[in-house]
């Protein structure tokens, strides 16, 4: 998608309006309608910026401040599925090396590549905050806990055929969305 073409359905558009009803200022409800834009985009382009800055009443630089902060938003178009393996000291303990190796090995790529067909991104990532559920790796908004080689066969297998597979932390049923 051009920056020029950026729209938002009127679906997405209704769910930053409520969301921004369900906060106390607007500027609250930033993170949430980041991913309202990142679930329909893929990523947060700046005509995206432009939207939330008149939407929430939030500057650029706030924004910005947000985007770049967490490694799961991005504003660049990404792989389809963009895999970060939490690589921090709790995780490498519990076999977050040999997992990634696993992973390069399945993808054919090296942590910080992309796959040629454009499907796979895979990353190295701190810690994500669950680090007695290591290994573990994140998928936009799904979380993958006690990660082994056979675990991360099936969620790749899922990925081939389109679905995302329901992670230990979602609280949407299987196949709802990345
Ligand atoms: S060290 Fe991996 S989640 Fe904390």
């Amino acid at each position: 998608m051009s920056e020029n073409s950026f729209t938002l359905s009127a679906e997405s558009l209704a769910q930053i309006e409520a969301l921004i009803a369900q906060y106390p200022t607007k500027a609250s409800a930033l993170m949430p309608c980041i991913w309202v834009i990142m679930d329909e985009v893929g990523h947060v382009p700046p005509a995206g910026v432009d939207l939330l800055m008149s939407k929430l009443d939030v500057s650029r630089a706030r924004i910005y401040e947000v985007l770049t902060f967490y490694t799961m938003f991005r504003t660049e178009p990404q792989a389809d599925y963009t895999l970060q393996v939490c690589h921090n000291i709790s995780c490498h303990i519990m076999g977050a090396r040999p997992l990634i190796a696993h992973l390069e090995k399945r993808l054919g790529v090296r942590l910080g590549e992309t796959t040629p067909d454009n499907m796979f991104a895979l990353e190295g990532v701190e810690c994500l905050g669950a680090c007695g559920m290591g290994p573990c790796l994140q998928l936009g908004k799904h979380l993958y806990e006690h990660l082994t080689n056979e675990k991360v066969d099936k969620i790749l297998e899922s990925l081939r055929k389109g679905i995302v597979p329901t992670a230990d932390t979602d609280r949407l049923p299987a196949g709802s969305g990345e």
